[in-house]
């Protein structure tokens, strides 16, 4: 069957409305059942029934040419105590590097050895997606499909996070995806914290390169990274953060959500404000 034909069209479509659905949200469509997905305002068939975003809207993609202004109307809310050591930050000392590109980031990551995180992996993952996202994903760490491909968020809680995104309007390609650090730990413990300072100042650099307007953290140690706390996720998750002149916003781990489905509705909340904040229109609800 090829790719793109109706019928793939059609299980694309039907599998993200049963998201939709587990997400809570009686969405834009009047009829999923049989072959015709109509939607609200009658019109039916496959193509129709696609959630009306304008490209415009649908693009993450900054013009190369014309960088887009990082400020923000909104006062910029307080950030929560660093667990850093007084006087030293992670992040909010380092000066962006010039010219810094991906590229050259990924040149210097090289086969690395510099932390034990080395020893077991197969594949450093480094990230993937737009390099000009105005929207990035940071997790944890990979996973063992992620060390076998080399690519983020491809196993399980992957497939989740990219239903999330389609579940935006957008697709995995308009955005960038990466995590804490690169390479997966034994077992898919937690990262240690000299495996975390040792790589994070790579994303730090990937951050600082793709500039993008908001940040996602997925998970506790995505968000504690960042904002150098030890507090905990649920404490701030779904309130605007500020980092490095980026709004950041923290949200629960889609491996959290396979275990706890019922915490999707707080993530399609957080993720709700994230589409405000990108000019990103919610699909039109039905009226039945
Ligand atoms: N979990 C993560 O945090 N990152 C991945 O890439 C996969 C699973």
């Amino acid at each position: 069957m090829p790719e793109n034909s109706a019928e793939t069209l059609q299980k694309r479509i039907e599998e993200r409305l049963r998201y939709y659905e587990d997400l809570g949200i009686k969405l834009f469509y009047k009829n999923r059942s049989g072959s015709g997905l109509a939607r609200a305002n009658g019109t039916s068939g496959p193509a129709a029934s696609i959630p009306i975003v304008s490209e415009e809207e649908l693009s993450l993609r900054k013009p190369v040419s014309q960088p887009q202004p990082q400020s923000h109307s909104a006062k910029p809310p307080v950030v929560p105590p660093s667990i850093a050591p007084a006087g030293v930050s992670l992040f909010t000392d380092v000066q962006k590097i010039k010219d810094d590109t991906l590229l050259k980031i990924r040149e210097d990551i090289g086969e690395c050895i510099r932390c034990k995180l080395h020893k077991g992996r197969n594949k450093i993952v480094f990230g993937d997606g737009n390099p000009k996202a105005r929207l990035v994903f940071v997790g944890e760490a990979p996973g063992a499909d992620e060390d076998k491909q080399g690519i983020p968020f491809v196993g399980r809680a992957g497939k989740l996070l990219t239903q999330m995104i389609e579940a935006m309007g957008l697709e995995r390609q308009d955005v960038y995806i990466c995590n804490v650090v690169k390479c997966r730990p034994p077992d898919n413990r937690k990262p240690e914290d000299d495996e975390v300072s040792t790589c994070s100042p790579y994303l730090l650099r990937q951050l600082d390169t793709i500039e993008p307007k908001v940040l996602v953290c997925l998970g506790a140690v995505a968000a504690q990274t960042l904002l150098e706390t030890n507090r905990g996720i649920s404490q701030f998750r779904g309130e605007w953060m500020e980092w490095r002149g980026h709004k950041l916003m923290a949200t629960y781990h889609p491996a959290y959500l396979l275990r706890n489905p019922a915490a999707k509705a707080d993530v399609w909340k957080d993720l709700q404000k994230v589409m405000a904040e990108l000019g990103l229109q919610l699909p039109k609800k039905s009226k039945s």
